[in-house]
């Protein structure tokens, strides 16, 4: 069959990684791919965000199944289109995708069927969010979140009420994530662990993949800015049987079987952004695809066909095709361009990559990379992932922060203390 990843990243190069696996697949393209995924699968120069040139690429090359990794189209509406000319798409439809797309919908959804989120209050003027910040409802830290989307940068924690009100004037005044901000949530801060959990669900019944921990800040100790992920291992260490038998319980049945009770079936990845905190799970964010990294290292612990699990979920009959994984850890440490999240410079050379690949059992996931001639440049704020799959969390992490030791670029930054995580702090 013919496959067509949509989207750039470390997560679609992992995708690529799995998918190019499947004996099933006799040829696959990724648009736009970069310099890694050009690999193993046709890089084609479309934008993710060109939802009717990727529709007519697959229809022309009669693509059997086109698998998106980014929001942005499926929050408008790829999936719909796709099917329109009947075309097999792995992911949410637009209704559905407004779990990621508007998170005054995702709380307003969360509160109305009684999902553990933290506490909110809805801002749909300026005026109106200054107003929630006086009245003391909140206490300090709070959050202030974008409505739409804002690639990761939209949720401002707030330490007193002159930051909060330079949030609310940010986002909803200056509007610096454009129109996400027209309307805000305003949120309760929770304390705990986090957590990145994932299932396949075909709109009825769902597949858990293994679980997993991001790594959002910038720099060693959780300090810094946040970005859209600096590593991620699996599994989660702060998940136990009875942590996990409560999150499908509390969170992703009701979400699955309430979607569907108000006629937004879910289908494709429902990934539950989580706090796990003393009272239980509680979700912070829904997300409506794979995460990244989180995608890498669960492919790297995944033995099924892939292939087989998502064309399973789009025929609605996801469970027909079980997920199998290996019982071991695995992590992948983002290699980012420094200055990233916030300001940073394109189009140093990489060096040393192919003596990493001549250890087993390390795999260099590409993201923001490209080919130019023989050289391999950087081309993005998170720019490699390292990942690999061994017996304990240690042995894996040791494996990967020995393979970094040969990656060079100018200001390349990456974190040190990846799977680092210990109950205390
Ligand atoms: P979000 O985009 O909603 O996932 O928020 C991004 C990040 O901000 C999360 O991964 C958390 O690290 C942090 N965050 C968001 N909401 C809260 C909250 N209510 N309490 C504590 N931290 C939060
Ligand atoms: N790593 C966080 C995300 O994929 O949203």
């Amino acid at each position: 069959m013919k496959v067509l990843i949509v989207g750039s990243g470390g997560r679609e190069h992992a995708l690529a990684w799995k998918i190019s696996q499947s004996t099933k697949v006799k040829k696959l393209y990724c648009a736009p791919g970069n310099g890694g995924i050009g690999e193993i699968a046709e890089n084609v120069s479309l934008k993710d965000s060109d939802i009717q040139g990727l529709r007519d690429f697959a229809s022309k090359e009669k693509i059997d199944l086109t698998v998106v990794g980014p929001e942005v189209p499926l929050t408008h509406g790829i999936v719909d289109e796709f099917e329109k000319k009947g075309l097999k798409i792995f992911g949410p439809h637009k209704s559905a995708a407004q779990l990621e797309g508007s998170k005054v919908f995702a709380k307003n959804f969360m509160q109305r069927h009684k999902i553990p989120t933290p506490g909110f209050k809805i801002a749909d003027s300026p005026q109106q969010g200054y107003d929630i910040l006086n009245s003391g409802e909140f206490s300090f830290p709070l959050v202030v979140k974008a409505d739409g989307l804002a690639s990761g940068k939209g949720a401002l924690v707030c330490r007193n009420l002159n930051k909060a009100q330079e949030a609310v004037h940010s986002l909803m005044e200056e509007r610096k994530f454009g129109k996400a901000g027209k309307r805000v949530v305003i949120e309760e801060f929770l304390r705990g662990k986090e957590a990145s959990f994932m299932v396949i669900s075909d709109g009825v019944k769902v597949i858990p993949m293994v679980t997993t921990m991001d790594h959002k800040a910038a720099f060693d100790g959780d300090k810094g800015p946040n970005t859209g992920g600096m590593g991620a291992i699996s599994p989660s260490p702060f998940i136990d049987q009875e942590m996990y038998n409560q999150i499908i319980k509390s969170i992703i049945f009701p979400t699955v079987t309430r979607m569907l009770e108000e006629g937004r079936k879910y289908k494709g990845v429902l990934y539950a952004g989580l706090m796990l905190t003393e009272e239980g799970p509680k979700v912070l964010e829904y997300n409506c695809r794979f995460g990244d990294p989180e995608t890498q290292p669960q492919v790297l612990r995944m033995e099924s066909d892939l292939v087989d699990v998502l064309a399973g979920a789009v025929d609605e009959k996801v469970l027909e095709s079980e997920m199998e994984w290996n019982h071991q850890a695995s992590g992948c440490v983002v290699v980012a361009s420094g200055g990233y999240p916030i300001k940073y410079e394109k189009g140093k050379e990489i060096k040393g990559l192919d003596k990493v690949t001549q250890d087993s059992g390390v795999v260099v996931f590409h993201a923001g990379t490209r080919k130019e001639g023989q050289k391999l440049l950087t081309d993005g704020g998170r720019v490699l992932g390292v990942g690999a799959s061994e017996k304990s969390l240690k042995e894996t992490m040791n494996k990967i922060y020995r393979a970094l030791s040969h990656i060079d670029f100018e200001a390349m930054h990456f974190r040190r203390d990846i799977g680092a995580a210990r109950e205390e702090g």
